[in-house]
């Protein structure tokens, strides 16, 4: 009965899936939908949460997402999967990974096992292992505590179809509620494994010659960095600056953000091999805007470290008014060390593929910039898709304003004597879904130097802010009624902005 069960549970999810992909295909969703990214990577239809999996092979790189076909809401996780050759455009391809009796897939990772130390190739084959969090709902409403354990998944086909590894699960609880989201990487120097595991507000590593069995290394996060909410997603890499490498980890906290809800801690430090020890027990934020949650970076990508975040908050998640998805992907970002007075920082650019969607870029010479200006004038028709960018040498107060013919409007700004970027969502159209969504956003200028220089990325519903090298970023999601199409800029005297560069970004749906 149970396996008839499954068996039905099973076809129903290929045929939903199947549908949501000939209905793009057949133009029933043909991504025009107000609100809809038109550059950023959404599914099809249906509820979509952290990016997960991420691994470059072949030429491609893969997303696999927390992925709830059947509603637009959270439910019983599956990874849905997406490719790109280039990051920017991508293909939906069916739903890698159902939940089954060990429960829902939760949040994970993916790599390249090229020496096949987990022995799932047998003819010659290059497994790719998918490392994620089984999540037992029914020991969830028991009330145990041991509901969440991490197993594996293979794929012998270059991920197109993948195998559940019958030794599920490979690391049983502990007796630790929170106790999910894998991230594993090849430790070079000692030939192993190494996962980097959230374990309720911690870190724990662990360490494995063939990702089947794992040996505990240590707990980081007691008495450093933010413990406002539960530690989640996190990930660890290596980063060169000035020829020498240092660790970097990415902590996602909900709740505990800077600006309310979810957001991305970091640390730098050493690693040995099995304890991390941080630069500096401070707290670093990746993004401090509203919208960049969970992101970890691809795997198998060698020097490059490309960063995904879900443009979204657990605060609001479920209650965003769009239709007939929920959510998206940010910009993949590039993502680099910088050392400002003396201390490592973590910046962040949009990738350089972006670049093959910039179009019709207008340079507005910095003589003919007035301190209130109409730039809809200099860039028009752009839907409330464009790339500004901008810098001065003598930062003072500044706005970049856009809106539409109903007076919504979203602004992007420095406030001099605060010492801060903000963006002002208050009055950029939807809010009503919940409380606390229409408010103002503030991130501290960190940079080394007084000039400044500021890239904004705008699409239909998100503003992406990467100011002064990327060294403070925030990112934002709004709701306009109307697609945006007015554009303006004003500063203070004395500010002397540089020339304003102002360019289109086409949409990637075909
Ligand atoms: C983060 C998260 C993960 C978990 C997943 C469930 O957003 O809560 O910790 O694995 O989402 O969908």
């Amino acid at each position: 009965m149970k396996k008839i069960a499954c068996f039905c549970f099973f076809f129903i999810f290929l045929l939903v899936n199947r549908e949501a992909n000939s209905q793009q295909k057949s133009g029933i969703i043909d991504f025009k939908e107000i609100h809809r990214p038109q550059f950023h990577f959404t599914p099809v239809s249906k509820w979509m949460n952290d990016p997960n999996g991420m691994v470059f092979y072949k030429g491609v790189f893969h997303l696999f997402y927390q992925y709830y076909p059947e509603a637009s809401v959270w439910g019983p996780m599956h990874w849905g999967h997406a490719t790109s050759k280039d990051l920017i455009h991508w293909e939906h391809k069916p739903i890698a990974l159902f939940p089954d009796s060990l429960g829902y897939i939760f949040s994970g990772s993916a790599v390249v096992d090229v020496n096949n130390t987990t022995g799932f190739a047998n003819n010659g084959e290059t497994p790719l292992v998918a490392i994620f969090t089984h999540h037992d709902p029914a020991g969830e409403k028991e009330k145990r505590i041991d509901f969440q354990k991490q197993s594996l998944a293979y794929s012998l086909d270059e991920g197109k179809t993948w195998v559940k590894y019958e030794g599920n699960p490979v690391i049983e609880n502990p007796g630790i509620i929170d106790f999910r989201d894998p991230k594993v990487m090849w430790y070079e120097k000692d030939k192993k494994w190494l996962m980097t595991l959230a374990t309720k507000d911690k870190i724990t590593f662990y360490s494995s010659p063939n990702l089947k069995t794992w040996k505990k290394e240590s707990d980081f996060g007691e008495n450093v960095g933010a413990h406002g909410g539960v530690w989640e997603c996190p990930d660890l890499f290596q980063l060169e600056l000035n020829g020498k490498s240092e660790w970097v980890l990415l902590v996602s906290i909900n709740p505990g953000g800077p600006n309310g809800g979810s957001a991305t801690q970091y640390f730098t430090g050493d690693f040995d091999g099995s304890k991390f020890t941080p630069h500096s027990t401070e707290t670093k934020w990746l993004d401090w805007g509203t919208d960049n949650y969970a992101g970890v970076t691809w795997s198998n990508t060698a020097k490059r470290k490309i960063f995904i975040g879900w443009m979204s908050n657990w605060q609001y998640a479920n209650l965003v008014p769009t239709d007939p998805w929920r959510s998206a992907m940010t910009i993949p970002r590039e993502l680099s060390l910088k050392k400002v007075n003396n201390s490592f920082y973590l910046a962040s650019a949009p990738v350089k593929e972006l670049d093959k969607i910039v179009s019709s870029v207008i340079k507005v010479p910095a003589s003919t910039l007035q301190e209130n200006m109409n730039l809809s004038e200099v860039i028009k028709d752009f839907k409330g898709q464009f790339q500004l960018k901008l810098s001065s040498d003598q930062p003072e107060d500044f706005s970049i304003l856009i809106a539409n013919d109903l007076g919504e409007e979203l602004i992007i700004g420095y406030d001099k004597q605060a010492g801060q970027y903000f963006i002002d969502r208050s009055k950029a159209g939807k809010k009503d879904f919940e409380a606390g969504f229409a408010k103002k956003h503030t991130a501290p200028r960190l940079a080394a130097s007084n000039s400044m220089d500021l890239t904004v990325v705008f699409d239909a519903a998100s503003v992406e802010l990467f100011a002064d090298k990327g060294l403070t970023v925030m990112t934002d999601i709004f709701f306009p009624v109307q697609t945006m199409n007015k554009l303006f800029l004003k500063f203070s005297p004395g500010m002397k902005p540089n020339n304003l560069s102002l360019s289109k970004i086409e949409g990637i749906w075909k």
